[in-house]
C-alpha cells in the first residue's frame, strides 16, 4: 500500500477527517452514517486471528539458506544442491505460553522453517530439542492441555503436568532436556533447531535414506539460570523477541550451520532401536553428521502480522527428494497444521504473500473459498477436462513412499532390541551433562514440585529413579527438604513490600 498520499476510507474515497467523528453539533450525538467511524470501530473489533493453540508466543525473521556441500548423494531437493541459496522464513516460539507470556518461561522452543524453494515451500517444524514427548499423535492434544490451564481457576498447574508427564514415560527423554539447561535458553541465537523426526531423502536414481537434521548455532549454546529467567519475565516479557529483532537491526545476523545424520535405507529394519521414534536420538558414532550448509537469518519483518502471526508453517510442505517417514506422531503432524491454518487464518491461509510459493507458476485446482484472491480465470475448475488444463497423473510405487504390510491395529511400536523409555534419557544425565547440570536439573526439578502431591509425587519419583537411580534419591530428598522449609505464599510478598493505597 502506498502510504504516502492523503489518508483514505477503505473504499478509496479521501477520508474527511481522522481526528473528529460526525456529531449533530460539536457537543451532540454521533451519526451512523459517520462510515469512517463505523468501518474504523467494525475493523477493530476483527483485528485478531485465533492465537496458534500450541506456540502462541513467538516472533521471527527472513533470511536465506546456502547449501555449501555436496549431498547430492542422498537427496534431488533443489534446496540441497550444492550453491543454491534459498530465501527462508524462521520462527521461534515457546509451546505452553499464550501471546503475552513471557519469552523466559522455561519451556522447549519451537524453532520452525520455511524455505522458499524454486519447486515449492518445503517446511521443517522443529524444536530446540531433537527428541520429544510422545511417541502417538493421539496424546497430543491431551499433552498440550495438561501444559496450559486448569478448568476451573484458569491457572498453570505443576501436578497436572507431572500427572502426564508421570503417567507417559515415554516423556522421560523430553523432560530431562526441558529441565535441563535447554529450557532456558540465553536467547533464540544461542540454540540449536532440530528437525527431531526422521525423514525420507531420495536421490536422483531413487536411492532412499532416513535423515535428520541438525541446525547449529554459530553463535554458540548458551542457557541462563532459573534466578535470571524469572527477574527477566517480570523486567521484559519479550526478551527473546526483542533480542533477535535487535540483532538483525545492527547487523549482527545470527548464523546456524546445517548437518543431516544418514542412514541407509535397510538400516531402519534391523537397527537396535526403532529409528522413527521420536524420543529417541541416534548416536552419532552410528551415523555421524554430514555438513550441508548455513542458515543465515537477517531481514527483520516489516509487519509483524502479516509476516508472522500469519505464517503458516506445516510438516506437510514438502518438495521432490524429501519424504516422511513411518513415525506416526509426523503422519500425525502432517494433518495437524494445514488444518490448523484453514481454522485460525482461512480456507485460502496459503495466497496470504508469506505463505506463497516462490514457485515460477501455481497451478492447482484449489477453488473460491473466503477471501479468495487468486483464481484460474475461467479455466476449468475440474480434472480431467478436455480443454487443455493440465493434470497429473503418477500411478504405481511413489518414490518417496515405503513398504507397509499388516492387518489394522491399535498398537504401541513393535519392540526392537533397544527399545526402552529410560536408557538414552539415563544416558543423558550421566554422560552428557556436567556436575554443574546435573545440579541445575536437580534443582529445578525440585522447584517445579511445589504443590505436588501423592500418587503424582510418588509417581514422579519413581520417574526420575528409572532415569538415574542417583538422581532420583537426590530429588527425593531435595523435595523433603523442601517441604522442611515451606514458603508461606503469604509471605511472597512481605510486609514491607506492599502499602495502603488510597
Ligand atoms: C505449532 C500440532 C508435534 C513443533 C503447532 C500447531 C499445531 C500443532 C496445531 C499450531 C499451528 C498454527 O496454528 O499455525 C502438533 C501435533 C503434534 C505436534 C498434532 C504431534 C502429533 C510437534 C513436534 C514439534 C512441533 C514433534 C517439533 C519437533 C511445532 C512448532 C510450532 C507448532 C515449532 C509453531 C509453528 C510456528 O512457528 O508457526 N503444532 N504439533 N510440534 N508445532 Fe506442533
Amino acid at each position: 500500500m502506498d502510504v504516502s498520499g492523503p489518508s483514505t476510507q477503505v473504499n478509496g474515497t479521501p477520508a474527511v477527517s481522522d481526528r473528529n467523528s460526525l456529531s449533530v453539533g460539536s457537543n451532540g450525538p454521533l451519526l451512523l452514517h459517520d462510515t469512517h467511524l463505523v468501518d474504523m470501530l467494525a475493523h477493530f473489533n476483527r483485528e485478531n486471528v485465533p492465537e496458534r493453540k500450541p506456540h502462541a508466543k513467538g516472533a521471527g525473521a527472513f533470511g536465506h539458506f546456502e547449501t555449501t556441500a555436496d549431498v547430492s548423494q542422498y537427496t534431488k531437493a533443489a534446496v540441497f544442491q550444492q550453491g543454491a541459496t534459498t530465501r527462508m522464513l524462521t520462527r521461534f516460539s515457546t509451546v505452553a505460553g499464550e501471546l503475552g507470556s513471557p519469552d523466559t518461561w522455561r519451556d522447549v522452543r519451537g524453532f520452525a522453517m520455511r524455505f522458499y524453494t524454486s519447486e515449492g515451500n518445503f517446511d521443517l517444524v522443529g524444536n530446540n530439542t531433537p527428541v520429544f514427548f510422545l511417541r502417538d499423535p493421539l496424546k497430543f492434544p491431551n499433552f498440550i492441555r495438561s501444559q496450559k490451564r486448569l478448568a476451573d481457576n484458569g491457572l498453570r498447574d505443576n501436578t497436572m503436568q507431572w500427572d502426564f508427564w508421570s503417567n507417559n514415560p515415554e516423556s522421560a527423554h523430553q523432560v530431562t532436556y526441558l529441565m535441563g539447561d535447554r529450557g532456558l535458553p540465553r536467547s533464540w541465537r544461542h540454540m540449536n533447531g532440530y528437525g527431531s523426526h526422521t525423514y525420507m531423502w531420495v536421490n536422483a536414481s531413487g536411492e532412499k535414506f532416513w535423515v535428520k537434521y541438525h541446525f547449529h548455532s554459530q553463535q554458540g549454546v548458551q542457557g541462563i539460570t532459573n534466578e535470571a529467567a524469572d527477574r527477566i519475565a517480570g523486567q521484559d516479557a519479550e526478551f527473546h523477541r526483542r533480542d533477535l529483532f535487535e540483532a538483525i537491526e545492527r547487523g549482527d545476523a545470527p548464523q546456524w550451520k546445517l548437518s543431516v545424520q544418514v542412514m541407509p535405507y535397510d538400516d531402519a529394519k534391523t537397527y537396535r532401536f526403532n529409528p522413527f521414534d521420536l524420543t529417541k536420538t541416534w548416536p552419532h558414532a552410528d551415523y555421524p553428521l554430514i555438513e550441508v550448509g548455513t542458515m543465515t537469518l537477517d531481514e527483520n519483518p516489516v509487519n509483524f502480522f502479516a509476516q508472522i502471526d500469519q505464517a503458516a508453517f506445516a510438516p506437510s510442505n514438502t518438495v521432490p527428494g524429501i519424504g516422511f517417514s513411518p513415525d506416526k506422531m509426523l503422519l500425525g503432524r502432517v494433518f495437524a497444521y494445514a488444518d490448523a491454518h484453514r481454522a485460525r487464518i482461512g480456507a485460502n491461509f496459503h495466497q496470504l504473500p508469506v505463505n506463497r510459493p516462490a514457485v515460477e507458476q501455481e497451478n492447482h485446482y484449489s477453488f473460491d473459498g473466503p477471501m479468495r484472491y487468486e483464481h484460474s480465470g475461467s479455466a476449468p475448475t475440474y480434472q480431467t477436462n478436455s480443454f487443455g488444463r493440465p493434470t497429473a497423473d503418477t500411478q504405481g510405487p511413489v518414490d518417496d513412499g515405503w513398504e507397509a504390510d499388516g492387518q489394522m491395529v491399535r498398537s504401541a511400536y513393535e519392540l526392537h532390541a533397544e527399545d526402552d523409555d529410560f536408557g538414552q534419557p539415563g544416558t543423558l544425565v550421566r554422560e552428557v551433562f556436567d556436575d554443574a547440570m546435573r545440579d541445575r536439573l536437580v534443582d529445578t526439578v525440585i522447584g517445579s514440585l511445589g504443590g505436588v502431591q501423592d500418587p503424582v509425587l510418588s509417581r514422579v519419583f519413581e520417574y526420575w529413579t528409572n532415569v538415574d537411580a542417583t538422581i532420583g534419591q537426590r530429588i527425593r530428598d531435595g523435595k523433603a527438604a523442601a517441604d522442611d522449609a515451606p514458603v508461606d505464599p503469604g509471605e511472597v510478598l512481605g510486609g514491607q513490600e506492599t502499602y495502603a493505597a488510597s
